[in-house]
């Protein structure tokens, strides 16, 4: 700002002086002309001075001193005031008003500018050139420069004054809704995430508000969410401990060593079940989705793994009688993944099929292509899952109406939460099929397929 100023301020000053300049050469340059022309008159038959009389009155300014000067082709003196020096000036047109020779020069000290212009005159039929020059001190000429300089900064002074004002004002204006903002952020507790209410803000001041209140809803979802799920594992470990605790008890109090036997055995149960839900719990913990930038996925055959996972529960599936089979291609169907997750999520889904189907059922397994994508199928006998249910399976601890609640079926809803993840971390879908026309649920899982 201050730059353009003295920018502007220098071009302007040039600019009035050097029309200065120009309009008082140009006057000294008429003074000369005339200067000429009553030396001609003056110098008719023979060369002579010119009439004093007529030469004071041309040469009078009420603030300066004029002198004058004529001098011969050779630049000698002839008459006026020696002391107007004269400077030889290289191709001055004569016929040009505009055309003439302008320098400073100094006379007894004080500084003058001189013009000097060339003049023909013919004394006796003899033509002659002659220089005339005209001399003028300087006061004049300082005191409308300085009336220039002072004309030209005071308005541009107070034109930064205000400018400095405006800006300073509207910067205030523009920034006083961010310190607000500021104001009210640093005012606030960690706790606090209640959307910001700041109102008649300028438009991307709202668009700032408005992002920071999504971010702070969610983090209040995500803060209320794990708030629930400690709360729930709490739970879901506090039941099968206080049964271990009350076995304990009762054990203690007895003296029956068959029923201290059975009261163990019980335990022994309860333990396992409480190893299973931290696993579960664990499992899931590791399968949030800040976890996933952190796996490195390797190329997995889906085939092997479905068959081996199979394998691993052959005998959960026996002790129900349950015949569990795998009828799918056995061609490598290739996919980028987590070996283990990938296996929790079969195991997962077949585990349920298992433990929900009466005994004496069948759990079919199988890989298939379908429209571009490996299609694992898990399919079971049993007593299917409610529509009501169906839309919730997939959320932590929740349990489905169609199973008990106690007893071999017992489990804390962690499963396909679980499955859900690991699947969300590699882009697969699944679907549900479930009292539908067929008896039975169907889980289908579509992988992305790697080109081999
Ligand atoms: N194959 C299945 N047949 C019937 N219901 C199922 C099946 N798989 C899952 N479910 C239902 O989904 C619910 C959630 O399953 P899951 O998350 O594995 O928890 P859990 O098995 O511990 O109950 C189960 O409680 C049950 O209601
Ligand atoms: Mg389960």
């Amino acid at each position: 700002m201050i730059i353009i100023i003295i920018l502007d301020s220098s071009f302007l000053f040039y600019q009035g002086d050097t029309l200065r300049k120009e309009t008082f050469d140009r006057d000294l340059a008429e003074t000369a002309k005339s200067v000429g022309l009553i030396f001609k008159k003056s110098s008719v038959k023979k060369l002579q001075d010119i009439d004093e009389n007529s030469i004071s009155l041309l040469l009078t300014e009420p603030h300066d001193k004029m002198f004058y000067s004529i001098r011969d082709d050779q630049g000698r003196f002839l008459f006026g005031n020696p002391d107007v020096a004269y400077q030889k000036a290289e191709d001055i047109d004569p016929s040009d008003p505009d055309d003439f020779n302008v320098y400073f020069s100094s006379i007894k000290n004080e500084s003058v500018r001189v013009v000097s212009i060339p003049i023909e005159h013919s004394i006796g039929n003899i033509k002659k050139q002659f220089f005339i020059q005209v001399a003028e001190t300087r006061n004049q000429r300082t005191e409308i420069q300085k009336q220039i300089i002072f004309w030209i900064l005071i308005p541009q002074f107070i034109l930064l004054i205000s400018a400095l004002i405006l800006v300073r004002f509207a910067v205030n204006k523009g920034l006083s809704p961010i310190l607000y903002l500021n104001e009210k952020i640093i005012a606030r507790s960690y706790k606090d995430l209640k959307p910001i209410d700041v109102q008649n803000v300028p438009l991307e001041v709202d668009r700032l508000v408005g992002s920071l209140n999504n971010l702070m809803s969610e983090l209040d979802n995500a803060i209320k969410s794990e708030n629930r799920f400690v709360n729930d594992a709490a739970h879901q470990l506090r039941t099968p401990l206080a049964g271990i605790l009350a076995q304990i008890q009762l054990a203690q109090e007895s003296k029956n060593s068959e029923e201290i036997k059975t009261r163990l055995e019980q335990i022994s149960q309860s333990s396992k079940r409480l190893i299973h839900i931290i696993n579960q719990l664990l499992s899931l913990s590791k399968t949030q989705p800040e976890a996933k930038h952190a796996t490195d996925f390797q190329k997995i055959d889906l085939m092997s793994l479905t068959k081996k996972t199979m394998e691993d529960l052959f005998p959960l599936a026996d002790l129900k009688k349950i015949d569990l089979g795998y009828e799918g291609s056995n061609d490598a169907a290739f996919v980028m993944g987590d070996e283990h997750k990938l296996y929790d999520l079969i195991h997962n889904l077949i585990e349920n099929a298992i433990k929900y189907t009466p005994s004496s059922g069948k759990v079919n397994v199988f890989l298939e292509n379908k429209d571009d994508k490996i299609c694992l199928t898990v399919e079971d006998t049993g007593k299917g899952i409610p529509k009501d249910d169906q839309p919730n399976i997939f959320k932590r601890f929740y349990r489905g109406d169609n199973v008990s609640q106690s007893g071999d079926d017992a489990g804390a809803g962690i499963g396909l939460a679980i499955v859900k993840e690991i699947a969300n971390m590699h882009d697969a879908t699944i679907e549900i099929d479930s009292r539908n026309d067929k008896p039975g649920t169907r889980f289908y899982v579509y992988f992305e397929p790697i080109k081999t």
